[in-house]
């Protein structure tokens, strides 16, 4: 167990997010090392957690930025990434969405079907301008994850089905408000083994040549997020393996002389960084369960009740000599609301306090207020 919580820390009001700068600098500095080494362009996608002083790190560390909302765009320009740095992604952008993203004249949208094209040229023209745009395509590669992660299948609704394809291409073809410049695919989050990526490369490859064969050159092909962390261990590698991840694409994608290859990491880049504080407000021992009753719940961290995920649980002050098993439990009235079952913990008291691992990616983004309960408000150690 490498968790220490700082000492002028132990009495802080519960709960709250506390983010390790240092770890996400180390992380970056990784991340761009291998991205370096396999010249390969990384726009950190902002859905995973866009608090500004992690954005800014992010910023200086050289990357760009992927939106899926104006709000996104618009706090990725607040965090000073340069707008042909930022990338407009998502199946649903609203027209003063892209309005937004086309006044700040960010590089490239990421575009999902023929009307989306429409709109889009539509808006463009109005605005006097040519919109960047990439397709999405939907590659029909299983990723092998939980399937509310899993984007890249036909029943989907994110992307360009491949059979929709030749037409979408045509249609762009009339859109003389649009440049094609890219091709992009996402197949899913908390993707662990690296050889969907390997398939992915190949669909991606069949595609281009498809392309080729009709007289476009793309300038880059972008390859989507999704490399996963190792949530039951989030001290032994907290890093994850940028290199092997990168490695995949490098030994299968088959890239043109010149072209950018492009990805949008999330969860790998900040995942590790964060982790939710709580305190025990009751242990409640039933006859068949020990419950401990945190002051956090669904409402701060909902991955566990929506995907049944785990994150790693740890008393961090509890200086008992026995463990004990633990429900680890929130307080919102949904029995969805646990952490955890049968959690072997040292034993645990009223006032203890419990450090939920790796949240820093989807998790305070993903909170919400169910039960009027009040925003939690984040530190920052590092
Ligand atoms: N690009 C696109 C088009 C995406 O949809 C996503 C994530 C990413 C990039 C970033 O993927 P990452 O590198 O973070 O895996 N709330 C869920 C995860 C949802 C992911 C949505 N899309 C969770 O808590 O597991």
């Amino acid at each position: 167990m490498s968790f220490h919580l700082p000492a002028d820390l132990l009495d802080r009001p519960t709960p709250y997010y506390l983010y390790d700068l240092n770890l996400l600098e180390r992380t970056l500095h990784m991340l761009q090392q291998a991205a370096q080494a396999h010249n390969v362009q990384v726009h950190y996608a902002l859905k995973a957690n866009a608090n500004l002083p992690v954005l800014e790190r992010v910023q200086q560390a050289g990357f760009g930025a992927d939106c899926v909302s104006g709000n996104e765009v618009q706090r990725a320009l607040d965090a000073g990434f340069a707008p042909d740095h930022i990338v407009f992604a998502g199946v649903g952008k609203s027209d003063a969405e892209i309005n937004l993203a086309l006044t700040a004249d960010i590089w490239c949208f990421n575009a999902e079907s023929g009307q989306e094209l429409e709109v889009l040229n539509e808006l463009a023209g109005a605005q006097g301008r040519r919109a960047r745009v990439a397709l999405r395509v939907n590659p029909n590669v299983d990723a092998h994850t939980h399937h509310y992660i899993t984007t890249g299948l036909d029943a989907n609704k994110f992307g360009i089905n491949l059979s929709d394809l030749p037409a979408t291409v045509e249609l762009l073809e009339s859109l003389p408000h649009l440049e094609l410049v890219g091709l992009h695919a996402h197949i899913g989050s908390q993707i662990t083994n690296l050889s969907v990526f390997e398939q992915l490369s190949h669909k991606i490859n069949e595609l281009q040549t498809w392309l080729e064969d009709k007289g476009y050159q793309l300038p880059h092909l972008n390859v989507g997020g999704g490399l996963g962390i190792n949530y039951d261990d989030p001290d032994t590698d907290p890093i994850p393996d940028f290199e092997a991840y990168f490695a995949a694409f490098g030994q299968h994608l088959h890239r043109r002389a010149g072209q950018q290859v492009h990805v949008e990491l999330g969860r790998s880049v900040v995942a590790q960084c964060g982790t939710l504080v709580s305190r025990v407000l009751y242990v409640k021992q039933s006859q068949q369960t020990n419950f401990a009753i945190l002051d956090a719940g669904m409402t701060e961290l909902i991955r566990p009740a929506l995907y049944g995920s785990h994150h790693h649980i740890q008393n961090v002050t509890s200086t008992a000599k026995t463990d004990k098993t633990y429900d680890v439990v929130g307080p919102i009235c949904e029995s969805s609301d646990t952490f955890g079952k049968g959690i072997l913990l040292p034993e645990t008291k009223r006032g203890d306090l419990i450090a939920l691992r790796s949240a820093g990616a989807y998790g305070e983004v993903m909170s919400s207020e169910y039960n009027l309960r009040e925003k939690t408000t984040p530190v920052y150690v590092g």
